[in-house]
């Protein structure tokens, strides 16, 4: 016995016991942990599991999917089906909801996943992640798809895994975020970094910046007064980061602050956004609030949104909570007709809005 270590159902329990039916949920909880130590170990194998391979299906996203997509996927069904505590599942692998098979008894929650995020990352041998979502079910029929449709406050749950050079797993459980680090050799998930507190501001940026021009003019004009640095309007220099796995930008933004935006742009204009609101936008969101950040669409605070479709796109920006507010003003200005037509301020050195004082 590790003495002084806290491990994840003791911090679980700890947590939780004051609640009715807690030991059901840890209970979830250590099989989604479960399912990540085996996809820790299918995604450390790279090219010897198989994992580069690309299938010619595409999930209900329309995205292509590696077998790794797939494979994570039954891993985590089959760690979650089994317990009598799961009424159905929903995943970014699967077009529709999947349904408890016989012998195994529904149960009490609703298990929303990404079995892999970044999956473009897999065959580089960069970062890349899962991310949960657990939401309440009331008795013990088939759910509906409206079951699964809550907007993101009624989440019970929510975490992600880091498969990185240490296996990560980040939840919280409504009172506070917490990283807990796997440990391989006994196979405990011990706590690391308890009660996480993103900074308020930051000088760090992520968003995929080859999408500029598509985007709506209140990102280009907070965009472009971080580029501008400390001669434009916000009188310092910034950083920018991409890595193209939204678990790996959450993550950074928990340990260090930052904002992180892959907002709405017209290069296909029917869609809202690129991230998924159910098993993507939402989870982290309550991570993001719970560590003290924000998260918005840029109009809408992320966990009030109600759902129309399992697989729904919204716009996400979230992070330090005084860049996101600042980015949320602009887009009201913006809506307002108060923010002039935006003229990249590289045509003079100051910045064309009336924001003195607001630096
Ligand atoms: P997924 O691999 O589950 O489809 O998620 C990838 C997402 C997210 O993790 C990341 O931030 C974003 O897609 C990257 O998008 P671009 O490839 O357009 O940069
Ligand atoms: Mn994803
Ligand atoms: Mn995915």
């Amino acid at each position: 016995m590790h003495l002084g270590r806290t491990t994840l159902p003791k911090f679980l329990t700890e947590q939780l016991r004051d609640q009715p039916g807690h030991t059901e949920l840890v209970s979830l909880i250590m099989d989604v942990a479960s399912a990540v130590k085996a996809v820790s170990a299918m995604v450390a194998r790279g090219a010897l599991g198989g994992s580069l391979d690309v299938l010619a299906s595409a999930n209900a996203s329309g995205d292509t999917q590696k077998l790794l997509d797939v494979t994570t996927n039954t891993t985590f069904l089959r760690h979650c089906e089994w317990s009598g505590l799961v009424a159905g599942m929903v995943s970014e692998e699967m077009d529709a909801a999947y349904d408890i098979p016989e012998p195994y008894r529904r149960g009490p929650y609703l298990l929303v996943f990404d079995p892999l995020d970044g999956s473009s990352n897999i065959d580089i041998n960069v970062s890349v992640g899962s991310i949960f979502s657990v939401l309440k079910h009331e008795g013990t029929e088939r759910p509906a798809v409206a079951d699964y449709l809550k907007p993101g406050t009624a989440q019970v749950a929510a975490g992600y895994a880091m498969y990185g050079p240490s296996t990560l797993l980040v939840l919280t459980v409504g009172d506070g975020t917490h990283g807990f680090t796997l440990d391989r050799e006994v196979g405990d998930f011990v706590l690391t970094q308890p009660r996480l507190q993103v900074p308020a501001d930051t000088s760090e940026f992520a968003i995929n910046a080859s999408n500029e021009r598509f985007w709506e003019p209140p990102v280009q004009r907070y965009v472009s007064e971080c580029k501008a640095g400390a001669h434009g309007i916000r009188a310092r220099d910034f950083n920018m980061r991409w890595i193209a796995s939204m678990v790996a930008e959450v993550h950074r933004i928990l340990v260090r602050g930052g904002v992180f935006m892959y907002p709405r742009d017209t290069k296909t204009p029917l869609r809202p956004g690129r991230l998924r609101l159910l098993y993507e936008a939402n989870p982290m969101a309550m991570l993001i609030e719970q560590a003290g950040g924000a998260a918005t669409t840029g109009r809408t605070r992320m966990l009030d949104i109600p759902p129309t479709e399992l697989h729904q796109r919204v716009p996400v920006i979230l992070g330090s909570r005084n860049e996101v507010e600042r980015i949320e003003r602009y887009h009201r200005e913006y809506d307002a007709g108060e923010d002039r037509p935006y003229v990249s301020p590289l045509f003079n050195d100051r910045s064309l809005y009336r924001t003195e004082g607001t630096r």
